[in-house]
């Protein structure tokens, strides 16, 4: 999809050639003399057009208009939460229909965050899945313009819009992959195809040097797939050396049959889904190579299969972690954290200034938070401060969990240093006291996004979170966040 920014008012945009014209309608909203105004207020006095954020009317080759069709949109206070309410329900309106161009009109000046709400939220409302569709429907809109009363204000804003959008449908893409089309090797393709852009470098291991690492956990979940297994390490090195990289860790369970601790039937299709974290990642990087900001960044992806097989790992057994610590693995489904533990304690080696890991990690995260907010659980509150502004700036909030010391009570066992996992209840925090274990030597966050990441239902797919969130973290918070940029001692 391509975007453009454009200085044309409303009275601009009523003689523009388009396919479709969509025309944001705040509350407070005082016409124009130029036609589409005239229109607009002619329906809100009417009582045709409520302001209210999602309402739409809609009108085909509207007299003294360029455009084709027209929808004018309620977009209530005008806020950015408000705009992608708007953008959203218009583009969904017209998405099924011949239109190409869009036309996306604010009249005023808009509020802070308001122009990034409607590029995310055009390009999310009109995005398709079509990698394995033999005939794929193809997406129609093609081409997004928003005009702005004045362009320049905004245009920093635009760009970070369009550098998510294309980091987020890359992430879409890569979960929304079923696994036999996005296996570990394919997913360290797309990370090493990633390097072509400027500034981005890529190293993939494989098993043999898994082994020599000592990444006995990582290995084990692996070991009852017939796909090898991947680490892949992505440099994104656009600052001095001496600044130290913010490190991303990403889940990257290529598909979750939960191994001998089988999963049931139902909706086992949607493990699939369970290298989101990875995918988030490989978005982040798609995005940073578009933007180039003067930071240094990591990205780490353990990708594998969990399978039940003859080698697979069986509930009790016990494994060596790199960091040294020995893991007993209960059930072999909380295999999430057995690949994260090694791939933080990898991190170590970058001497970084701060590690996040995101992961579909708990069902627990999702029963809790649902599909709104992701989990967030850090150890440092500049940290956690900072992600949670950056995910409520990217609409693609968080919400800080706790890490008190007595959750971690039930990860004791006779067998091992640590178990992998508790009990039922507290599943998300549990999950997170374990992961804590390996990210003593940095500033550590975690994101679970098990309720996040995707959809189910009619609108099942990869929804590309939190791409927004880490970008927003990134690019802006990460001076933010209370520390000078030097690296930790070590
Ligand atoms: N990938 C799953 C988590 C998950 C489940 C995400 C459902 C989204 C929807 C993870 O590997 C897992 O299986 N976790 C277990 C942990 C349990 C065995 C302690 C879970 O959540 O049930
Ligand atoms: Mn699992
Ligand atoms: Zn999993």
């Amino acid at each position: 999809m391509n975007f453009e920014l454009k200085t044309l008012g409303w009275a601009g945009s009523a003689s523009e050639q388009c396919d479709a014209m969509v025309a944001l309608v705040g509350d407070g909203f005082k016409p124009g003399k130029d036609a589409l105004s005239q229109l607009a207020a002619q329906a809100i006095k009417a009582e045709d057009l409520p302001t209210k954020a999602g309402k739409c009317l809609s009108a085909y080759r509207p007299a003294g208009l360029a455009c084709t069709r027209l929808v004018l949109a309620g977009a209530a206070d005008l806020s950015a939460k408000s705009v992608r309410q708007a953008v959203a329900a218009a583009v969904a309106s017209i998405k099924d229909g011949a239109a190409k161009h869009l036309l996306l009109v604010f009249q005023d000046a808009p509020a802070k965050g308001a122009v990034r709400a409607a590029v995310m939220a055009a390009a999310e409302a009109s995005y398709v899945y079509t990698t394995t569709q033999s005939k794929p429907h193809a997406r129609k809109l093609q081409r997004v313009t928003i005009a702005v009363a004045a362009a320049a204000p905004v245009k920093a804003e635009f760009e970070r819009a369009q550098a998510a959008v294309v980091g987020i449908e890359l992430a879409k893409e890569w979960a929304n992959r079923p696994s036999n089309h996005a296996t570990p090797t394919l997913l360290a393709q797309a990370a090493q195809a990633l390097a072509k852009l400027p500034k981005i470098k890529c190293e993939v291991l494989g098993p043999a040097q898994v082994k020599k690492l000592g990444m006995g956990s990582f290995m084990a979940v692996s070991q009852g797939s017939e796909e090898p297994l991947r680490f892949i390490v992505l440099r994104y090195e656009n600052a001095p050396k001496a600044q130290a990289p913010v490190v991303l860790v990403g889940k990257g369970i290529t598909f979750d049959t939960g191994g001998i601790s089988l999963k049931p039937a139902p909706e086992m299709d949607e493990m699939k889904y369970d290298m989101s974290g990875a995918a988030s990642v490989l978005g982040v990087f798609r995005a940073l190579g578009q933007l180039q900001p003067a930071i240094n960044v990591i990205g780490l992806i353990p990708a594998c299969e969990n399978m039940p097989d003859g080698r697979a790992i069986k509930p009790g057994d016990v494994v060596t972690s790199m960091s040294g610590q020995t893991i007993e693995i209960l059930n072999t489904d909380a295999e999430g954290r057995l690949v994260l533990c090694d791939a933080l304690t990898y991190a170590e080696r970058f001497k970084p200034r701060a590690v996040i890991d995101i992961a579909t990690l708990t069902g627990a995260c999702m029963i809790a938070l649902g599909g709104v907010r992701s989990g967030m659980f850090s150890s440092d509150d500049a940290l956690a401060a900072s992600l949670l502004a950056a995910g409520d700036a990217a609409l693609d909030p968080c919400w800080r969990m706790p890490l008190d010391e007595e959750y971690a009570e039930g990860l004791k066992t006779h067998f091992a240093d640590v178990a992998n996992v508790a009990g039922r209840a507290g599943g998300a925090i549990t999950a997170a006291k374990f992961l804590q274990r390996f990210a003593a030597k940095f500033s550590w966050a975690h994101l679970d996004i098990a309720g996040t990441a995707w959809k189910g239902g009619a609108a099942k797919g990869a929804t590309g979170r939190p791409v927004g969130l880490l970008l927003d973290y990134l690019l802006g918070a990460v001076q933010a966040d209370g520390r000078t940029a030097k690296r930790a001692p070590k």
